[in-house]
């Protein structure tokens, strides 16, 4: 076992682990951050994404001996019902959420992408996007969602 110590949605935790637990069983089981999703387990589902230190990451392949003083976001940082993100305001005024696994994914790859480039082109929403599956929605209305947000982050 060996000592961590992190930041997650700008609350410091120090916790005992195992060096190989993953990311996302430290997220989920560890501090009941269950937005974190599990979808595949192997790094082709993007359920699991995080922001950590400014980039988006499939927990499912992060190892908590990895995260030792990083900065991380969970879906639970970004917004919740009473104060929504414009990401996840536009994915509810668009109709992009269905089933809504693959949404906290979406929405942080989303997000991470307006922070660095408020104003991306289709392709580079489909590019930010590319790591992120879903079954339901057919991606078209996800797409609308982020520019969207882009757009009324313009106003
Ligand atoms: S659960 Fe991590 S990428 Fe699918
Ligand atoms: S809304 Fe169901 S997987 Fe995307």
């Amino acid at each position: 076992m060996i000592t961590i110590e992190f930041s997650v949605n700008d609350k410091t935790y120090v916790l005992e682990v195992d060096p190989r637990e993953r990311l996302l069983d430290v997220l989920r089981n560890r501090l009941g951050l269950m937005g974190t999703k599990e979808g595949c387990g192997e790094g082709e589902c993007g359920a699991c994404t995080v922001i950590l230190d400014g980039k988006t990451v499939n927990s499912c392949l992060i190892l908590a001996g990895q995260v030792h003083n990083s900065v991380i976001t969970t879906i639970e940082g970004v917004g919740n019902r009473q104060s929504p993100h414009p990401v996840q305001k536009a994915f509810v005024e668009v109709g992009a959420v269905q089933c809504g696994f693959c949404t906290p994914g979406m929405v942080l790859s989303a997000k991470n992408l307006l922070d660095k480039n408020p104003h991306p082109s289709d392709e580079e929403i489909g590019v930010a996007l590319s790591g992120n599956l879903c079954r339901c929605t057919g991606y078209d209305k996800i797409l609308r969602a982020v520019k969207l947000a882009a757009e009324e982050g313009k106003q």
